[in-house]
């Protein structure tokens, strides 16, 4: 652990992602310094990724890495480097649908990343370690609001499977090493610089270009939309258990249809949506609902970003996204790929 006067340090993976980047903030603005580790995977448009670190790279207690963190050694190395007091993991492949295209590649940047990181950190160099589970863990057959004490054994899609594997790997690692982890079963997450193909970004960006919605099946499927700075807050407060391993949901408790989603949107943008319903795809989960009665009797924890009120944001965001980005992504090209990043030895 760092001295007395010193501040904590964390680990933060995944780092320039959507949600990595609003953890970043967080913990700088609470004192942290922050080695930050991404891919920068192409899942979508890295320069995106850069932009979303952009505010942090210029903050001299931000340490960026670029590393693949499925890559054989790499974590060993990390771990003597980095010395966190904690490690908050969220780097991995995200997506239900190019999971069902694409299972290999989630087997290796879900599970095989870490088991890896779990080697370096609950084994190796002991911290307490905080993993982004998923709401997809819980399927079609557990009954709504999931608790965190159902089954779980009956994924969707192999993102499912890969993400509920990492869990399995974390109780085990728990188990066998007594190190202190928290999964966190993150339900729906939007808000600024949400990850570009899930709904809400997708919607919106559709209906200020004036096209068609495309909605699966009949829209009756729900969503718990849960505003990233309740989810930053949840992970914040996982971040501080120094003992024993755990699950726990973080959710808005209160889902909404997909037809209501747009309709919502709509009013925050102003248009009137237009809408084709195509059939619904493969791996795709009825309902998402959690119960958090885990979150609120351990840390307090509840959603304060009512849904209406996140989408009003998120519009005024998204508008201003629009009009700069262009330029911000073409400075990224011209100044270099990643900036300062310094890539892994
Ligand atoms: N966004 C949601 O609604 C949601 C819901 C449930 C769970 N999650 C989980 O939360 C985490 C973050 O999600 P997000 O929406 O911010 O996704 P994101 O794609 O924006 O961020 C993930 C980041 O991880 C990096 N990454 C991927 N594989 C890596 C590897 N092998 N080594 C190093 N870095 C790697 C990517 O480059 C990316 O920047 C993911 O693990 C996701 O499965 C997200």
């Amino acid at each position: 652990m760092s001295g007395a006067s010193a501040p904590p340090r964390a680990l933060v993976t995944g780092c320039a992602g959507f949600i990595g980047s609003h953890v970043v903030e967080h913990l700088l603005a609470a004192g942290y310094r922050v080695h930050g580790i991404d891919s920068f995977d192409d899942y979508y448009d890295p320069r995106l990724k850069v932009a979303n670190i952009e505010a942090a790279l210029h903050d001299e207690r931000f340490e960026l890495e670029v590393m693949d963190l499925a890559a054989p050694g790499t974590t060993q190395r990390l771990a003597a480097r980095a010395r966190p007091d904690v490690v908050i993991h969220l780097a991995g492949m995200p997506g239900v649908r190019r999971s069902v295209a694409e299972p290999a590649r989630y087997v290796r940047s879900n599970i095989v990343a870490t088991q890896n990181l779990l080697d370096a950190f609950a084994r190796q160099h002991p911290v307490p370690i905080v993993f982004a589970g998923t709401s997809s863990a819980y399927g079609n057959d557990t009954v709504p609001p999931f608790e965190e004490s159902a089954p779980c054994n009956a994924p969707l899609s192999p993102y499912a499977a890969t993400k509920r594997a990492c869990e399995l790997l974390c109780a085990a690692a728990a188990e066998t090493f007594a190190a202190p982890i928290t999964v966190l079963r993150l339900f729906t997450v939007y808000g600024p610089r949400q990850r570009p193909d899930l709904a809400i970004r997708k919607f919106a960006t559709a209906m200020l270009r004036k096209k068609e919605i495309t909605v699966f099946g009949d829209g009756s499927m729900a969503r718990d939309f849960t505003h990233v700075s309740d989810i930053v807050r949840g992970i914040a407060a996982a971040a501080r258990e120094r003992s024993g391993f755990r699950i726990v949901n973080l959710g808005n408790a209160s889902p909404v249809t997909v037809l209501d989603l747009v309709e919502k949107l709509g009013n925050a943008l102003e248009i009137s949506p237009r809408v084709r319903f195509v059939a619904r795809p493969a791996g795709e989960m009825n309902i998402t609902y959690a119960n958090i009665d885990r979150a609120g009797e351990r840390w307090s924890w509840r959603p304060c970003v009512p849904l209406d009120d996140g989408l009003a944001e998120f519009a005024r965001w998204l508008k201003r996204e629009r009009r700069t980005v262009p330029e911000r992504l073409r400075r990224i090209v011209t100044r270099g790929h990643l900036l300062g990043a310094r890539p892994a030895p």
